[in-house]
């Protein structure tokens, strides 16, 4: 049956709504029936139902707090004042039934008293749910810094090219801990005993004892709490604040099971990459592949650049690459051969208005992480462009004004990923009709010619 009080604590949320409404009716009223005096039984009604509902919202929210992990120190406020709530509301009402001991108190002070509340009731459970920065958070940081508010600190960011050389414990676990634990369990304030501000007192343990097990790691304390569903009270960190991301509890998780290592790098422990991609700076458009390679040798990219072309990456610390031929016209099938190189690398390649032809598919067919592919005003026909049906990632062909062949499309179809390709002034526009529907929306024909600008664009 236990399950029944969860039940009620979680109708709290919905529940707190009805005396807002009754008691803001109430007070509405009242101003409006100050002169006339003719609508005081709606009045009493108001407050018996706003009397009556704020006890229920008391006693659910007594539920919600018992059964689940809300600390005391964050919803004192919020509790204290919900009291006065239903107190200010009970003598409106015993007033309002002619109760001669409230004859002294106006109800000027009754129902600002009440207003006032209310309102911050109601605006301090609104941060237990929605966080405390529901309201602020939308601000713009200089906004938000001017008004003494907290601006959140930034996240952990690692680089690709240098985490590898970073402790473990200093480099990753201590900053998360400084983050998401240490405002509650330092030497000022020492929750459950326990400091989390250095590895001494992560040692030490808390009120229960040691919270690391060297003897039993995946039976830590500090793992339980963590791995503990949000809603549980011993969950940490505790449900109204900001919990830890499923990459952190991994990483915390792994460096318990390695036997806490204070000094030990990423590297001196062989740990996957895959751990800690979720920290790394992201492409924030999306649309490339979410791969980890080694950055391309420099001289190699030096030799490019020496030949005209544009080599950059796609976003500042990645290793995946950029490559633009625009400001080399006379690149041909031949050149291209040097771009085998970094076939791994190149993700979005603009080879548009330059002389290549079909040829360029056998080099194309290797660049397996391409994404965007430009061919547009090339002598490129689409000849044995169904070799690139291999490349697992390539959404966007760019044929704009080029030479393709209708006969050609129906290879396209097979293509597992292809989002869009353009085809504006290419010998394929009339059969657009025939394109089966499901394909419909991936090629774009039009029977117009686009200008320059557009081309550019797409
Ligand atoms: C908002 C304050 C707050 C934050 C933030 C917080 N804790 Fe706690 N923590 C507490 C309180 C209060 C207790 C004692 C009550 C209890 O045992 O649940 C506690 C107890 C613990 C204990 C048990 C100590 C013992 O021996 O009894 C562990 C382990 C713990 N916290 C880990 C963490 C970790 C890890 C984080 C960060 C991911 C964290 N806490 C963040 C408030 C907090």
């Amino acid at each position: 049956m236990d399950f029944i009080y969860d039940l009620l604590g979680r109708f709290h949320p919905l529940i707190v709504h009805l005396p807002i409404g009754f008691l803001l009716l109430g007070l509405m009223m009242m101003v409006f029936d100050r002169k006339e005096n003719n609508h005081q039984k709606i009045i009493r009604f108001a407050f018996f139902w706003g009397t009556f509902s704020s006890l229920a919202a008391i006693l659910t929210g007594t539920v919600q707090y018992a059964r689940e992990g809300f600390l005391w120190e964050d919803i004192q406020g919020h509790m204290i004042l919900g009291v006065f709530t239903f107190v200010f509301s009970f003598l409106i009402y015993l007033k309002l039934k002619g109760y001669l001991v409230l004859q002294k108190v106006s109800y000027r002070f009754l129902g600002y008293g009440l207003g006032f509340v209310l309102l911050i009731t109601g605006h301090l459970g609104g941060n237990l749910t929605h966080g405390k920065d529901h309201l602020t958070a939308p601000l713009p940081v200089e906004i938000k810094e001017a008004l003494g508010l907290e601006v959140p600190s930034k996240t952990l960011v690692l680089l690709p090219e240098t985490y590898r050389e970073l402790p473990l414990y200093s480099g990753i676990i201590q900053p998360i801990f400084d983050q998401k634990c240490v405002s509650c369990h330092n030497p000022k304030k020492t929750k459950g005993e326990l400091l989390l501000h250095n590895l001494k007192g992560i040692m030490s343990g808390g009120e229960e004892g040691p919270i690391i097990s060297t003897v039993n790691p995946e039976g830590s304390e500090i793992l339980k709490r963590i791995y503990l569903p949000r809603d549980e009270k011993k969950h940490m960190p505790p449900k109204a604040k900001i919990q830890l991301t499923k990459a952190e509890i991994k990483l915390i998780d792994k460096w318990i099971t390695e036997g806490v290592p204070e000094n030990k790098t990423i590297a001196d422990l062989g740990l996957s990459a895959a751990l800690f991609t979720s920290f790394f700076p992201t492409d924030e458009t999306g649309i490339y592949p979410d791969k980890l390679l080694e950055p391309v040798n420099k001289s190699l990219i030096d030799s490019l650049l020496a030949i005209g072309l544009q080599v950059a990456p796609i976003y500042k610390t990645s290793s995946l690459l950029k490559i633009s031929a625009i400001n080399t016209p006379d690149f041909d099938d031949q050149k291209s051969i040097v771009l085998l190189q970094l076939a791994d690398h190149i993700v979005d390649l603009d080879l548009g208005q330059t002389q290549v032809t079909d040829a360029v598919f056998d080099v194309l067919k290797h660049f397996k992480h391409l994404t965007l592919l430009k061919l547009n005003r090339t002598a490129i026909s689409g000849n044995g462009i169904k070799k690139l049906m291999s490349l697992k990632y390539l959404k966007q062909i760019n044929l704009v004004n080029s030479k393709f062949e209708a006969s050609h499309l129906e290879e396209m179809f097979a293509f597992p990923t292809l989002e869009k390709v353009y085809l504006f002034g290419t010998p394929t526009q009339i059969y657009s009709a025939e394109i089966p529907d499901q394909y419909q929306s991936i090629f774009e024909m039009g029977n117009y010619k686009l200008n320059d600008e557009v081309e550019e664009k797409l």
